[in-house]
């Protein structure tokens, strides 16, 4: 799909069809994440793909609102950057998820960038805080946020 033609298409999607999707394309998503930027070159960013039904549940309910339909998504991108590496770690973890969700849109899937930072959970924990706890990283892991990903519901 030509560029402008994916920027102009692009719309956050937050209903799924539950159609799996192929470890391929998956794979092609999580490499336009790597291939993006960063200040100095420090690639801070780590890529984590959740699949597995209950983890994306636990990341839907890591804060209050607007995550709820990360459970019924066929896969998230997690993207946690290493502050300790960079202190551009909300540019360039920013970047990385623009870049996966442009990605997304080129391969006919629909996501939406699920925001962390700066988010509270119903129980009035740090969102972020939460979603280091489900993926068992260690506190200099800042997270920006994840994409929910799969196909739209529409198309079934
Ligand atoms: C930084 C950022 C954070 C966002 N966080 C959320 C979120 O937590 N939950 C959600 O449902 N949508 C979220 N979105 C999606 C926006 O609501 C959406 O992009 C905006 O309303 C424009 O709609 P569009 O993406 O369909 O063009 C976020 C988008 C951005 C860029």
């Amino acid at each position: 799909m030509e560029f402008r033609r994916i920027i102009e298409k692009r719309k956050s999607v937050r209903s799924f069809s539950g159609k799996p999707v192929a470890r391929d394309t998956l794979d092609y998503i999580l490499s336009a994440g790597s291939l993006a930027p960063t200040s100095r070159n420090r690639r801070p960013c780590t890529f984590h793909l959740i699949e597995d039904k209950e983890t994306l549940w636990k990341l839907s309910c890591a804060k209050q609102a607007g995550a709820a339909f990360a459970a019924d998504a066929a896969a998230a991108v997690v993207v946690a950057a290493d502050s300790e590496k960079a202190d551009t770690w909300i540019e360039d973890s920013s970047i990385a998820l623009t870049y996966m969700m442009l990605a997304a849109e080129e391969q006919e899937l629909g996501c939406c960038w699920v925001q962390l930072h700066l988010r509270f959970s119903a129980d009035g924990r740090d969102a972020e805080a939460n979603a280091r706890e489900i993926l068992g990283l260690p506190q200099n892991f800042r997270i920006v946020g994840f994409l929910a990903l799969g196909y739209r519901k529409e198309e079934e």
